[in-house]
């Protein structure tokens, strides 16, 4: 984090200006506060939009902006992983892209990013991409060989980073292996990232809630509330190799579910997942 924490320092200075040991001291005037067993960060980084910021495992930030919508509200969440080499795990919906720069803004200066990353193609997952590049001009697209070859290579105005199966890109302190999961939950170029230092899965619309207050990370159930999502807007893709894809998963025994829409969960995420597996195949 040490890159990080001068980063934090610069940038705080630019904000605040004040000189302020970390990127979790920065946060203390945003109204940050401290739980956990390390030192979590969490602040408010637009009191208008309601966009926070909360760390969910070490050098792992959720980025959260709550939305109403028709029938209840819904959550965009971006993850940040702070390191040599800043990533971005989707970048928010166009429309979202000020709140989601001022929110990693907040904990890191923006030009520092290294990737914009993705699960696939859809405007929440990447809406805002070409934005991102140009206020960051040392990153890059970084997803799976598919989404490369068949729509980012075209739609960014910067050639991507196209990772195979398995493949693992090291950040610094943390690394990310990327795992294709064709049609899982839904397009044929999508894939996850699993952060391994801190076995986060950053699984992106796997376990959708809906709702807009729910907390950002919780270790109550999960599976019923996004089931009671998914089952009447049918998003899946119905692929007949969801159990081998979900098994993929499990068997990385993941201790933190990064969602991309509702509450991140701990605990055993391989017994979530298969537990999820379950639920698709009946
Ligand atoms: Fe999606
Ligand atoms: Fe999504």
């Amino acid at each position: 984090m040490a890159i990080a924490r001068q980063a934090a320092r610069k940038s705080n200075r630019q904000v605040c200006g004040a000189g302020c040991d970390d990127v979790r001291e920065r946060a203390a005037p945003l109204g940050a506060s401290r739980t956990g067993s390390f030192e979590q960060l969490k602040m408010i980084t637009n009191k208008q939009s309601g966009t926070s910021v909360h760390e969910i495992a070490e050098g792992i930030f959720r980025i959260s902006t709550p939305v109403a919508m028709d029938g209840g509200g819904f959550m965009f969440n971006q993850f940040f992983i702070v390191d040599e080499e800043p990533l971005l795990f989707h970048t928010g919906p166009r429309k979202l892209f000020p709140l989601v720069r001022e929110a990693v803004a907040a904990i890191l200066p923006v030009g520092k990013l290294r990737y914009i990353s993705l699960s696939h193609v859809e405007a929440d997952e990447c809406g805002s991409l070409n934005e991102w590049l140009a206020a960051a001009p040392q990153a890059v697209p970084l997803c799976g060989f598919v989404a490369a070859l068949v729509s980012i290579s075209d739609l960014a105005d910067r050639a991507p980073r196209a990772m195979a199966d398995g493949e693992r890109i090291s950040l610094g302190k943390h690394s990310v292996r990327w795992l294709d999961t064709p049609h899982l939950p839904h397009a044929w170029e999508c894939g996850f990232l699993m952060e391994e230092k801190t076995k986060t899965l950053l699984c992106g619309d796997l376990f959708t809630q809906g709702g807009s207050d729910l907390p950002p990370v919780t270790e109550s159930d999960i599976l019923g509330p996004s089931e009671a999502f998914r089952r009447p807007m049918d998003y899946f893709s119905h692929t007949k190799n969801v159990g081998a894809l979900i098994e993929k998963l499990a068997v990385l025994n993941p201790t933190t579910l990064a969602c991309m829409h509702g509450s991140s969960w701990r605990g055993d995420g391989a017994r979530l997942l298969r537990a999820l597996g379950d639920a698709l195949a009946s």
